[in-house]
Order: C-alpha cells, then structure tokens, then sequence
C-alpha cells in the first residue's frame, strides 16, 4: 500500500454514494474503489451476523484491490460488523459511520431538543445507538425512527416517486405538520442515520413542513479518514483529481444505478 492506493468505500447498495461524494469534495486528489452491495440490500433488516458475513466479503474484496483504507459508508454494516473486521483485521485502517446524535443534541442551538433519529432497525436495536443515547438521552429527546421503505424505493431508483413522498408522509405523520396546522411533537433536529437517506432529506423536510437543523454523518467520517490518511502519512500527493472505480454485486434490475446516483448527488 502506497500513498497511491484507491480509498475503498462500500454500502448495502448506492446509500454510500452519498458518503463518497462529501470523501471526494474533502479529499479531491484521491482514487475511490466503490462497491455498493446491491444483490444484497437490503441489509437494515437482516440479523446481526449476517450483515457482518456480506461485509467481510466487501471487505476482502477491497482488501484484494489494494485499498489503503477501508470506509464503511453504511450505519448498519458499522454498527454490526465494525469492530468484528477491525478485530479480525488489526493492520488496516478501517473506518465507520454513525448516526450523528452527539452533535443533533449538543450542536444544535437548543436546550433540551427533540431529535428525530432516522436509521434503519438494525442500526437502532444496535449496541452503539444504545450507547449514543445513554450518554446523550439526559441532554436531550430521542425519537427513533426506521424508515426500510426509503432504502427499497431508493435501491429501486424511485427516490423521487410519488410512493415515496406517500411514504414518507405515512412514517412522519406523528411529526409533521399537517392541514390544519397541528403537531404530534416538534422536532428541532433530524438525524440522517442511514446513507441512503441523504438522497431524500429534500423531500423529508418537505413532509415534515417546518424547519429543522439537519445532521449527516459523512461530513465527521470524511474528516476522519483525512486525519487517519495524514497520521499514517498515506494520502495523496497527487496534484491531479482522483477517480472513481464502481462496483456492484448487483447486475439487476439497474446495473447502471451507481452512476446514475453518483451524477445526481
Ligand atoms: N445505507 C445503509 C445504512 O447506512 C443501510 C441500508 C440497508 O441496506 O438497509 O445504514
């Protein structure tokens, strides 16, 4: 492994894409191996132990294209196999994501606020959403909320659809404001905590119709793969931009998604 290597990135499917590209933007001189787990999405609703045996594969995959670095650009796979691979694989660097609830409740202005934690039902029966709010439920409200439709429509490239804004306003009916003005309960902050869910937070607010200070993890997971890259003195001093290589475990019913994804984020 060289200063040259790609950064390997993956996902349950094309929800990484949205994590590639803040990587890209925050490391513009770097290569990025992508491969999105398609023909095995979706993950948020498998077994703890299933979820870390498609991510080895992911991973030896990369492992075998000679990445410098492993991103796991997916709340799910990190929350269920993370420690498993950094254990099983103690030479690598291999980074994770999680929803952002520390700063959705410290960061965001208000004393006390109520947070809507989107993710998907694995990611929220999981030991690390456990621990993010035992050590930030005292400061604030913690709403989770699984949202698999979101994942299905957006693997389905029907992120746009009509089904999914009929969705979306069916799972945030308790928090949204509806026709004659009424609230279940307020939120101030919304936490993206699944990778797919970025492609959609557009139409999230439109639903919920008020305003609401919103938190997506891939912003801290760029930061930290820059600083573990610079730490081990791996990153890129190429002058030119890097590229993108796209692999999918899918070839069906798109095998065209990831790009179509990745031009439109
Ligand atoms: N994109 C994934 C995440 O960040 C999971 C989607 C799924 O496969 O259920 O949690």
């Amino acid at each position: 492994m060289t200063k040259d290597s790609p950064i390997g990135v993956f996902d349950s499917g094309v929800g990484g894409i949205s994590v590639l590209r803040v990587m890209q933007e925050t490391m513009p001189h770097e290569n990025f191996i992508y491969y999105g787990d398609s023909g095995n999405a979706p993950y948020g609703e498998k077994t703890p132990d299933h979820i870390r045996r498609l991510s080895e594969n992911v991973i030896r995959f990369l492992f075998h294209k000679e990445v410098k670095a492993v991103v796991i650009a997916c709340n799910t796979a990190t929350s269920a196999a993370a420690d498993y691979l950094r254990a099983k694989y103690p030479d690598r660097i291999i980074l994770g994501m999680e929803p952002a609830v520390k700063p959705a409740v410290l960061q965001s202005g208000k004393r006390h606020p109520a947070v809507l934690v989107m993710a998907t039902s694995s990611t929220l029966h999981g030991e690390r959403m456990k621990h993010l709010v035992s050590l930030h439920g005292e400061d604030g409200d913690i709403y989770p909320l699984a949202a698999p439709g979101i994942v299905r429509l957006v693997e389905a490239g029907k992120k746009d659809s009509p089904e999914m804004l009929e969705y979306l306003s069916e799972i945030l009916s308790p928090y949204r404001k509806h026709a004659d003005g009424s609230i279940g309960t307020h939120i101030d902050s919304l936490v993206l905590g699944c990778t797919h869910f970025p492609f959609v937070e557009e139409h999230i607010k439109e639903v919920l119709g008020y305003p609401v200070e919103v938190y997506n993890g891939a912003y801290g997971t760029a930061r930290e793969a820059l600083r573990r890259l610079t730490e081990a003195g791996l990153l890129s001093d190429r002058a030119a931009p890097g590229d993108v290589k796209l692999y999918s475990s899918s070839t069906a019913p798109d095998p065209t998604a990831l790009e179509r994804m990745l031009l439109l984020s």
